[in-house]
């Protein structure tokens, strides 16, 4: 099965070498974003997942599930334009099987994003938090299994999971465009249900500051492979932990199509900065 999952992330590469996609920057966009960020990009290529060798395709609606190729502020950016979960039924070789492609391929920098429930009293949903740290309550790993030495070691360390670089740049683009920028704590969780109140109670007292079902699996691959990594959750809902209070799915898309203008603004800005 490794030796198979070793062939599957090569022939993946091979198939955008083959197409002389040569990548410096690559970006997942998560539930609820997209086009905004997409517009901005001088398309070069684009790709449906079902075309690329062993690649999953995204089964949620809000997931468009196309790769696309193309220059922004004169470099070179490949964007997932809808990402892979767990709860999909995906193994995680496969949620992760992009990023580990991405590094083959010779990206410098990763950049995530994600929809989020806000556990923090302090913030309000519709706005962005950065992801200072997390806490993986998902119940499967990525790096489970075989290494493959050739990625990564067997124990990697996690005491700083998110560049502090491209943190340090998105805040200082956040303060210069007046745009509300947390940071916190993402606590990954399974899926697909959202949280019941009790849930949403726990994840605040162990120290999360947002909860939602991806972006972690990712992370740990980035980490792994010594890629550089960000990531950013629109906060789509509030949870509260006192009284019932309905969250619809709709409401979620929702809110983060309409944060994704800023979030499309500190990104497009990074890739601008980054050196
Ligand atoms: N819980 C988990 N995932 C989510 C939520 C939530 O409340 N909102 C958006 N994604």
């Amino acid at each position: 099965m490794w030796k198979e999952y070793e062939q599957a992330i090569s022939e993946a590469a091979k198939f955008f070498k083959d197409r002389k996609v040569k990548p410096d920057v690559a970006v997942v966009l998560g539930t609820g974003l997209g086009s905004a960020f997409i517009d901005k990009i001088q398309i070069e290529q684009t790709i449906p997942y079902n075309q690329v060798p062993y690649f999953p395709v995204s089964t949620v609606v809000s997931h468009k599930g196309q790769w696309v190729y193309g220059t922004l502020h004169k470099k070179k950016v490949l964007v997932m334009q809808g990402r892979i979960h767990y709860y999909e039924g995906y193994s995680m070789q496969q949620v992760s099987l992009g990023i580990r492609v991405m590094k083959r391929l010779g990206v410098q920098y990763l950049l995530l994003s994600n929809a989020a429930g806000n556990l923090n009293a302090k913030w309000k949903h519709g706005e962005l938090m950065l992801l200072n740290d997390h806490i993986n309550l998902q119940p499967d790993n990525p790096l489970r299994g075989a290494n493959l030495p050739s990625d990564g070691p067997r124990f990697p360390e996690l005491s700083q999971p998110y560049s502090g670089y491209l943190n340090k740049l998105l805040r200082s683009i956040a303060a210069k465009k007046k745009l509300t920028l947390h940071q916190g704590v993402y606590a990954a969780v399974m899926g697909p249900n959202l949280e019941t109140r009790a849930e949403y109670k726990y994840l605040h007292t162990i120290g999360a500051d947002a909860v939602g079902m991806s972006t972690v699996p990712e992370v740990l691959i980035a980490n792994h492979t010594g890629l550089p990594c960000c990531a950013i959750s629109v906060l789509t809902n509030d949870a509260n932990f006192d009284r019932p209070q309905k969250v619809e799915i709709k409401e979620i898309i929702e809110v983060a199509g309409r944060a994704e203008k800023n979030l499309t603004e500190l990104y497009s800005d990074l890739i601008k900065r980054i050196k």
